[in-house]
């Protein structure tokens, strides 16, 4: 099938454009206009040649044959934008596939500034002791089974995004933040940049 032998051929590149003889985890950014059934096919076969070791794709892919070795979902996922908390994100834990929350810090523009200037969550932050970006990406992965990929060009923001892992939101925290920003009541189309 076209779509299959372009998948092996796009991974190819990429192995070769990264010198490595596999990848840990192989993302498929965008389904496309290939069949998907075409695309796990082809993540399968690269998976018995060793080439990478995890793939993935959205829903859909549950239903597929192999589609059950789906490592991980990555979507947009911040405080901001808490579309997949209706349905995609309890879905997602009850298969146990964890999501990688992209742009957990709102990236940039006029959504970022309200968060990180949000007089709640400034006071919040500074009564724990931390920063708004650490506030943020506490709760983010305050739930099993959502990972957070924050980009960093300094080491001190690394430094600062490392510890949130420690920071544990309280319920009562958690209540007021929900309040200034509810989580969603209907489902929504999935959120991207
Ligand atoms: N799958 C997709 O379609 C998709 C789309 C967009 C992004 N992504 C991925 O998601 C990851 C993150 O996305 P992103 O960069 O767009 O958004 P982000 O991580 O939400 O935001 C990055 C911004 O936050 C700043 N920042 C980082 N740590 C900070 C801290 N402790 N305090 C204050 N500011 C801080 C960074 O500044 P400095 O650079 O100055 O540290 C940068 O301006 C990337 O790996 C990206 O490739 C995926």
């Amino acid at each position: 099938m076209p779509g299959e032998q372009d998948a092996i051929e796009a991974c190819e590149r990429s192995l070769r454009r990264l010198r490595t003889d596999y990848l840990d985890l192989y993302l498929l950014h965008w389904r496309g206009n290939i069949p998907l059934e075409e695309t796990v096919r082809a993540m399968e076969r690269r998976q018995q040649q060793g080439k990478i070791r995890y793939s993935d794709d959205m829903v859909e892919l549950w239903d597929e044959a192999g589609g059950a070795q789906c490592a991980t979902n990555q979507v947009l996922y911040h405080l901001g934008s808490r579309g997949i908390e209706y349905d995609l994100l309890p879905a997602s834990q009850q298969r146990n596939l964890p999501i990688m929350a992209y742009c957990p810090l709102a990236q940039a523009g006029r959504l970022r500034e309200s968060l990180f200037s949000n007089p709640q969550l400034t006071q919040l932050a500074q009564q724990k002791g931390i920063s708004v970006a650490q506030l943020l990406l506490a709760w983010v992965i305050r739930q099993p089974g959502v990972i957070a990929i924050p980009k960093a060009s300094s080491v001190a923001h690394v430094q600062e995004n490392a510890a949130a892992l420690e920071v544990v939101l309280t319920e009562h925290e958690l209540t007021l933040i929900n309040q200034r920003y509810p989580a969603p009541q209907h489902k929504l189309p999935l959120d991207v940049v």
